[in-house]
């Protein structure tokens, strides 16, 4: 088996980076089962797009599905009204989002479709595929020598309709794979090895170990750390990403798995994720045949580390939630199921704090270059990954404990029972964008919100201005 195929884009004669991504779909042979699923550009998952910095990217989206859709782009840092999740195109139709990679943005992001509703039904049915940003690290040595191996993590459903508990806990399709493969075998040289990891399920998290040497982290979500960390294992919750390097020395087998972790869904009466939920990833066979690169390991670019005392303020965010278990039992009794848009009028609901996602209401406003500490609460007794789009930022502490090491996040698993502090930055942009839980039956059933950055000292005729409410 092959190292994940790339694909650059074409020089347009604008001097754009053109990317053309179709949504169609699709029925697929995947271990011996026929699924129906949904796919970019005819690949599950999409194609792997790799990109620098600094360039002017203009992705040009068709929607061939027979229904509505759109693009997201995960984690990126761009316009909000450019990556605007209200902005959906019909059967037949083209939306072009054109942006410039910021300067020091190299790390791994991925696109999905983020039509309100549709979100899980959508990327459960395939839709995501990854999104490379490289700088200068990454052309010099030692990564520019490292074999590169780009795996998404996704579970498609074959199912069909969820049960009222899927809707509670979120999906965990029983299809597991790892770059449309379950559990695919390489054949690597010895030398340096990059695994970039993407989970791109809606509600599944990875704990993933390697057998056979060391973990090694060099980036998580939208960066590269400032050192490289040696780590006995990654937790990625949906929407995360990380970037591993594994030195593979001596020939042998390494088995990346993922281990049983409890998100507070198992403890849950009636769910059907249950333990053990685990298994192989993939293999890599180190052989000795091919010449074997050196081993050690790159130093990295600084990265900068935001100053929670220069923090405006903080807002405290709090998920919540209702079930209501007699209408659960019986729609489990009754074999009621959910389809699409179906989840508004069904037995859980989600929320932030204390209100359910409404499309025309604005939740927080922050001010364009000022920094604030976001409290996020999580009363609850399932873990809830926090995503904000556009602005990336960084973790303070989780239970007043500060990370071990600094990095531009977009994710950050919030425990069950636990407070996470954030920093976020509001560079650059001005505009309305969201912030959920990425656990996607969450978000499509409520738990998302608007936040809208604003400019007090642009004049007051410009439209970002026009707070008033
Ligand atoms: Cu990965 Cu709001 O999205
Ligand atoms: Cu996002
Ligand atoms: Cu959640």
């Amino acid at each position: 088996m092959t190292s994940t195929k790339r694909h650059y884009g074409t020089r347009a004669s604008d001097g754009a980076l053109e990317i053309e991504i179709e949504a169609s779909e699709a029925v697929r042979e995947v271990d011996g089962k026929t699924v129906k699923a949904r796919v970019y550009n005819g690949e599950l998952p999409g194609p792997t797009f790799v990109v620098g910095e600094t360039e002017r990217v203009r992705i040009v989206f068709t929607n061939r599905m027979s229904e509505p859709t759109n693009l997201h782009l995960h984690g990126m840092h761009m316009a909000p009204e450019v990556d605007d999740p209200h902005r959906v195109a019909a059967p037949g139709e083209t939306l072009v989002y054109e942006f410039v990679i910021p300067a020091g943005a190299a790390g791994t992001y991925w696109y999905h479709p983020h039509v309100h509703g549709e979100v899980a039904r959508q990327l459960g049915e395939g839709l995501a595929g990854a999104f490379v940003v490289v700088g200068p690290d990454d052309l010099a040595l030692p990564l520019a020598g490292a074999e590169e191996h780009i795996l998404m993590l996704q579970d498609l459903s074959v199912a069909g309709d969820r049960t009222p508990m899927e809707m509670h806990d979120g999906r965990e399709g029983e299809l597991v794979l790892v770059h449309g493969n379950t559990t695919p075998a390489f054949e690597v040289c010895g030398g340096l090895l990059r695994v970039r990891l993407v989970n791109a399920s809606s509600a599944r998290f990875y704990d993933v170990v390697l057998d056979g040497a060391e973990l090694v982290q060099i980036g998580l979500d939208a960066s590269l750390l400032g050192a490289p960390v040696i780590v006995d294992h990654v937790l990625l919750p949906p929407g995360q990403r990380v970037d591993l390097l594994i030195r593979a020395a001596t020939p042998g087998r390494l088995t990346l798995r993922h281990r049983p972790y409890d998100r507070g869904a198992f403890r849950m009466p009636w769910s059907r994720i249950k333990l053990p939920n685990q298994g192989v990833l993939a293999t890599f066979d180190v052989t000795t045949g091919c010449e074997a690169a050196g081993v050690e390991l790159p130093s990295l670019g600084p990265i900068e580390r935001l100053d929670p005392t220069h923090a405006v303020a903080t807002r405290i965010l709090e998920y919540g939630g209702k079930g209501n278990a007699l209408r659960m039992v019986l729609e489990l009794v009754t074999r009621r199921r959910y389809g699409a848009g179906e989840g508004a009028d069904g037995p859980v609901r989600f929320w932030l704090n204390g209100k359910e996602f409404e499309p025309r209401r604005i939740d927080a406003e922050a001010e364009l270059d000022t920094l604030e500490i976001w409290e996020i609460r999580n009363p609850t007794p399932l873990d809830h990954p926090f995503h904000l789009h556009i602005y990336p930022f960084q973790v303070l502490d989780v239970d007043g404990k500060p990370p071990a090491f600094t990095a531009w996040q977009d994710v950050v698993t919030v425990p069950a029972k636990s407070t996470v502090r954030i920093l976020v930055p509001f560079r650059d942009f001005t505009g309305v964008t969201m912030f959920h839980c990425h656990i996607l039956e969450h978000e499509d059933n409520g738990m998302m919100a608007h936040l809208r950055v604003i400019d007090r000292s642009a004049p007051a005729s410009e439209p970002a201005t026009c707070a008033s409410h």
